[in-house]
């Protein structure tokens, strides 16, 4: 089998006495979308926390393309090329699209440190961040303050701040949340354009949204992982109805 592009073996965690996160295996594969499903408090985002170091795992292994990533710093593992969006909407409001997305590759790139680098490298930096603009659909936004735009332009402006870090690696968590349904397909034709030379990894509730997306899906109940396959069979999946889809995707 290939390297998968993130890999969990055995992770663990807990808040107090309470296990979250129980004995999850999980491997997505490179270049690939991810759809992680489950109830509300399964512990979706959680494992996101810990995917991306900004929580502690306490038992078990993450591995990025084949090399541990356990515990690094959220700075390190986003350096090595995970890069993720946040369920509430984590972009500056006072600031331009431009300026959003220009600073999530300067913070990325760590040229706060570095002023001279910085503006030697500036025309570069510049050009990058009027591609990502175009490939997000916002270049006709770009001097717009982020507070201006429309929600799900504000959602588009976060999945273009998770490019500018240039990770291969990116996670959604609730990319379509609040959205109505025009706004709901606009998004998804974003991811998809997005995700074609990346691994996406995303979280959500929206079943014609996942279905539609994903390659691959994972249902995560209490903390652990029931099931793990291609739609088709998880659709099929009778444990997988029982436990969380109910009538939905029937
Ligand atoms: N920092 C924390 N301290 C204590 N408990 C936490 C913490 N973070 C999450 N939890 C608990 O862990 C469980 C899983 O939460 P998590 O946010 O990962 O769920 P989720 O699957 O993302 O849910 P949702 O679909 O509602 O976003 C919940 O019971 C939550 O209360
Ligand atoms: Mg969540």
């Amino acid at each position: 089998m290939k390297t998968p592009a993130v890999e969990l073996r055995g992770v663990w965690k807990n808040f107090g006495n309470t296990e979250i996160i129980r004995g999850i295996d999980l491997a997505i594969e490179k270049d690939t979308i991810h759809a992680m499903i489950g109830p509300n408090g399964a512990g979706k985002s959680t494992i996101y926390n810990l995917i991306t170091g900004r929580y502690h795992v306490d038992r078990g292994q993450i591995l990025l393309n084949g090399e541990e990533i356990t515990n690094q710093t959220p700075h390190e593992i986003n350096r090595k090329g995970i890069s993720r969006s946040f369920q509430v909407t984590n972009i500056f409001h006072r600031m331009s699209v431009f300026e959003n997305i220009r600073c999530g590759m300067l913070w990325h790139r760590n040229y706060k440190y570095s002023f001279w680098n910085f503006l030697g490298r500036q025309g570069e930096l510049n050009r990058r961040t009027e591609e990502i603009m175009v490939r997000t659909g916002l270049a006709s936004r770009r001097d717009v303050l982020a507070g201006m735009l429309s929600y799900s332009d504000q959602r588009a402006l976060e999945i273009a701040i998770t490019l500018a870090s240039g990770a291969d690696v990116i996670m959604l968590d609730e990319p379509t949340s609040g959205m109505s349904h025009g706004e709901t397909e606009q998004t998804v034709e974003l991811i998809r354009k997005v995700a074609r030379d990346k691994t996406l990894v995303i979280v959500e509730h929206d079943m014609g949204v996942v279905f539609d997306l994903a390659h691959t899906i994972s249902v995560l109940v209490y903390g652990e992982i029931i099931a793990c396959d291609v739609p088709q069979r998880i659709r099929g999946d009778r444990a997988v109805q029982e436990a969380y889809l109910g009538t939905e995707v029937a």
